[in-house]
């Protein structure tokens, strides 16, 4: 998978990708991400990328030559499957829409500021808009830091135990069941003695059986979809 990521903050983006699992992805050659600084492919002299909203108002918007600039130099090298943009108003993000994603070969992710990007800009490119939350953030950057990473984990290969990407929360409609590790005591609190009778079939059922009544709990309407 290649994924490509147009910022105004290039470098706030970087240190997420540099760490753990979105590295060892990189290394290993499952994924290469790219950060494209949308100052670079401003019209003006002094890099300038955003300018007052048309009709009035407070906040500035993002210009659309930098943005389709930059977009069509990276499609003129290759197709991309999605173009996304990160937006609270877009669809959110989910484990089911992370498994779709994954399965894709280039993706770009357009990270907005301020009062967002021009709407030709969503009309013409975007193929997709994806929120992380009913929130609002001052920048798409985390929001696309978020979306790489629930979805560079789930490439075939990326985490060492393929199973447990598999077993997460979510995966399979249900929260995860808890877990546990030594010591098998610790100020009396005891490992569930299922998990250490070594019967894989009770240890399943047990964990099922945990998943379900946690998601009752928790987040009952999982259930309910
Ligand atoms: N940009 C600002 N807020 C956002 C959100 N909640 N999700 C995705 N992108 C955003």
């Amino acid at each position: 998978m290649r994924i490509d990521i147009l910022t105004l903050f290039p470098s706030m983006m970087s240190m997420f990708f540099e760490e753990s699992i979105l590295s060892r992805a990189q290394k290993k050659g499952h994924v290469e991400v790219f950060f494209h600084d949308l100052h670079d492919y401003s019209l003006t002299r002094y890099g300038s990328v955003d300018d007052y909203p048309y009709g009035g108002g407070a906040g500035m918007v993002m210009c659309v030559e930098p943005l389709v600039n930059c977009i069509e130099d990276l499609q003129k090298q290759r197709s991309y499957d999605e173009i996304i943009y990160t937006a609270p108003d877009g669809e959110m993000l989910s484990q089911t829409l992370c498994n779709s994603l994954s399965l894709k070969g280039n993706l770009m992710i357009l990270c907005g500021h301020y009062k967002g990007i021009d709407e030709r800009v969503r009309e013409h490119f975007v193929t997709q808009e994806i929120s992380i939350g009913d929130y609002v953030l001052s920048g798409g950057e985390l929001a696309a830091a978020v979306i790489c990473d629930a979805v560079v984990r789930l490439i075939p290969g990326v985490l060492g135990d393929e199973q447990s990407a598999l077993s997460d929360s979510f995966q399979d409609g249900l929260v995860a069941p808890p877990e546990y590790t030594r010591p098998v005591d610790f100020r009396g609190w005891k490992v569930p003695d299922v998990l250490l009778s070594g019967d894989h079939k009770k240890i399943a059922q047990w964990r099922y059986d945990q998943a379900v009544e946690r998601t009752r709990q928790r987040r009952p309407d999982l259930l309910e979809e």
